[in-house]
């Protein structure tokens, strides 16, 4: 910037103060990055971990090894109700079900008793040993929140603060928390729900920054995790609208969060994981990948899925959502997603890929 207001006071100055640039204040979202050094409570291969978040359908077993091996290095189950553990309910249960190739894992819980999350925690530290325990304080769902659980507790932080207390004082394991940025617009304090997480005994705390009234729409608001970053001493992961590499170096340039926490922008993409962690470490991007090795991928998820499941129909049909991820993009798309739809076995899936492959051979 030459001349200008900003410059007045330097005229008639010598040498290299001359060059000096007025003072610029930084616009809010192009901060220095806070490079406190923040330290997890379980262990991680990177100073800034990536996770793969957790979601309900989604971020099962199968999907976690996945991430796992494209580079995401912590993952987190989807949310288990306290009740079914402690009921001993069967399908819950099945939810806690994971491997040691996927550690660091932590299993989220959710529930607005805190005595019946203090002994959920309990449960699952003795039966499933995992790296962590996380409490969703973030689910908008109507069924989750009509009996205060998930963000319902967000209304009362008294009951957010009674619950961290229970489950941690249940186990010896790690205890993180995840949040949304309040209840509705007019409750909106991200800062005041984290500060108190942090008193209660959270040792990290994820930030979905958007309300429970928002639910996904509206954009998230990662100006909102910069000033959590800046208000709590336990590491702040952030979370909400990462859907490529770029958005992820974004925000952790944009917030300095401790952890970058990645959910929609994984379905049928784990590469996200893997051109993430080459832009946080300025190498060149891998490039996207092809047909053929998004079909590998999807079909090498497939088998795991069959494998816990023992039901080859079954999964296939549960898998389909999935498969119309992995060919999002691709050429033909939505008549591959279409034929996807129909399909009842894996030897169908491979049959579809097959098909769709063998021009592109011929040609190529
Ligand atoms: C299908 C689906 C299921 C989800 N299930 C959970 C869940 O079990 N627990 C949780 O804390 N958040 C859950 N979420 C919210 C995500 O973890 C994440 O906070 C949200 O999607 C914003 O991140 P994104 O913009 O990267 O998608 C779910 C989201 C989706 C799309």
């Amino acid at each position: 910037m030459k001349g200008g207001k900003g410059c007045k006071g330097q005229k008639g100055q010598k040498g290299l103060l001359r060059t000096v640039q007025p003072f610029q204040p930084l616009q809010p979202l192009q901060r220095v990055v806070n490079l406190r050094p923040m330290h997890f409570p379980f262990s991680i291969a990177h100073p800034i971990p990536l996770f793969l978040a957790p979601m309900a359908g989604v971020s099962e077993s199968p999907f976690r090894r996945i991430c796992r091996s494209f580079g995401a290095d912590v993952v987190v189950s989807e949310f288990l109700s306290c009740e079914g553990l402690r009921r001993g309910i069967k399908n819950v249960h099945d939810g806690a079900y994971f491997t040691d190739q996927e550690r660091p894992l932590g299993i989220q819980l959710y529930g607005a008793d805190p005595a019946a999350m203090g002994e959920a925690a309990g449960l699952v530290t003795t039966h499933y040993t995992p790296d962590f325990i996380d409490i969703n304080f973030g689910c908008p769902v109507k069924k989750v929140v009509r009996r205060n659980g998930g963000s319902g507790c967000l209304k009362d932080l008294d009951l957010v603060q009674g619950i961290i207390r229970a489950v941690r004082a249940a186990t010896h394991l790690p205890v993180t928390v995840k949040i949304r940025s309040g209840w509705d617009e007019a409750t909106r304090d991200p800062v005041t729900i984290a500060q108190r997480c942090r008193d209660a005994g959270a040792q990290a705390i994820t930030l979905h920054p958007r309300t429970r009234s928002q639910m996904f729409s509206g954009s998230a608001q990662w100006e909102e995790i910069a000033r959590v970053v800046e208000s709590v001493d336990v590491p702040v992961i952030g979370n909400g609208d990462i859907t490529s590499a770029e958005d992820a170096q974004s925000m952790w340039r944009q917030t300095g969060c401790a952890g970058l926490m990645i959910a929609r922008g994984a379905f049928g993409n784990p590469w996200i994981f893997q051109q993430s962690r080459d832009l946080l470490d300025g190498r060149v991007l891998h490039g996207a990948p092809g047909a053929a090795e998004r079909f590998a991928v999807a079909l090498r998820h497939a088998r795991l899925a069959v494998s816990i499941q023992g039901d080859d129909r079954q999964t296939a049909i549960e898998f389909r959502k999935h498969l119309g991820w992995y060919v999002k993009g691709l050429p033909g798309a939505s008549d591959l997603r279409y034929r996807l739809h129909q399909v009842e076995s894996m030897g169908a899936v491979e049959r579809v890929f097959l098909d769709y492959l063998k021009p592109l051979a011929a040609t190529g």
